[in-house]
């Protein structure tokens, strides 16, 4: 027996949450349909989003979260998608953005830098140098938001977003706020479990008083060496976690795998870890060299490479577009 199902009905229950969502956001609320995702992420790949809205309150983000719970409808907190592969088919639920001021302000006392989980890193930083604060210089080159820094505990120059993380604000997906000191959750190699479930909300940091000279210097230093080992090109970042025995860039480097291309996508020639965009890729090419990197580690090497970039939505087949 064939089943018919009325091809409207799906439409219907779409414009439905539509009119859901809108009646639990104030009107200045953004809050798109079919949003292209690429231009959100730093490789600059992605399809389309269901929906797409930047909540500018706890409550209306807890309204968010209330109604997914209600229907069944996935979401995902976007950052600044610096660490993030987005299928071609894009994302069937709705993609949230912390990008209002209410959750990307940044505010300076003594040596406490409290930042929305919107805030970009490369603004606490600076706003950190403004002060004369010393410690948070490696955050400038990770092209994050603080949300997303904590959720993959980023690192960079030898330092680790919660080695500066002083306490953090979270939203569980019944609503409730929790706030909690750094040491009473734990934390991983690129990774915070407790923020998997929960969204990141805001934190404050900590510095040290130093002087102008001191911050510039560090950052200087950082940046110099990020520009001579890093590439330019869109990227997701580092692919893979590093794993025990050997960074992954170096391995992959060894295995002559550099420059390797599938569609558009290509090994860095600068940075082995590292996945180009080059020449429009899609997700699919990007995932199809992952598989290729990962099964030359595996038969030359032994090693089982683990990504570390986030890899969301649906391939283009299953999504019928
Ligand atoms: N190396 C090679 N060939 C390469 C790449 C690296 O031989 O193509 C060697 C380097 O010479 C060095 C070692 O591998 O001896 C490690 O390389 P690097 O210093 O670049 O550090 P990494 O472990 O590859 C980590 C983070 C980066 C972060 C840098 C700089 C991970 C997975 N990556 O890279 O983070 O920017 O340190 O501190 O932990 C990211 O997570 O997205 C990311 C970019």
């Amino acid at each position: 027996m064939t089943l018919v199902r009325n091809p409207t009905e799906g439409v219907a229950v779409k414009d439905e949450l539509l009119i859901e969502l809108r009646s639990r956001l104030s009107p200045e609320t953004v809050l798109r349909e079919h949003e292209p995702l690429g231009k959100r992420t730093t490789i600059r790949i992605g399809g389309t989003a269901d929906y797409y809205v930047e909540p500018s309150s706890d409550e209306e983000l807890a309204a968010i979260l209330g109604l997914c719970g209600l229907r069944g409808v996935k979401f995902v907190v976007l950052g600044r998608g610096s660490n993030l592969l987005i299928r071609d088919g894009g994302f069937r639920g709705i993609v949230i953005c912390l990008a209002h001021p209410h959750f990307s302000q940044i505010e300076v006392t003594g040596y406490r830098v409290a930042c929305g989980a919107g805030a970009k890193l490369k603004q606490v930083c600076m706003d950190a140098r403004k002060a004369n604060l010393t410690g948070l210089e490696f955050l400038e080159g990770i092209p994050g938001t603080v949300g997303g820094a904590m959720r993959m505990n980023a690192g960079a120059m030898g330092g680790w977003m919660f080695d500066v993380v002083e306490s953090m604000r979270y939203m569980d997906r019944s609503g409730s706020i929790m706030e909690q000191s750094a040491g009473e959750f734990v934390v991983e190699y690129r990774s915070c479990p407790v923020l998997k479930e929960n969204i990141a909300l805001s934190a404050v940091l900590k510095g040290h008083p130093s002087s102008r000279e001191v911050v510039d210097k560090r950052m200087k230093t950082f940046s110099e060496k990020r520009w001579e080992s890093q590439p330019a090109a869109p990227s997701a970042g580092c692919i893979f976690k590093n794993p025990a025995l050997i960074p992954a860039g170096k391995l992959i480097d060894e295995l002559g795998l550099k420059g390797t291309r599938v569609g558009g996508a290509m090994v860095s020639m600068e940075h082995g870890n590292f996945i180009v965009n080059e020449k429009e890729a899609t997700a699919a090419d990007v995932l199809g060299l992952i598989q290729v990197i990962r099964e030359k580690a595996l038969s030359s090497r032994g090693i089982h490479l683990e990504t570390e970039v986030e890899i969301i939505g649906e391939d283009l087949k299953e999504s019928g577009l």
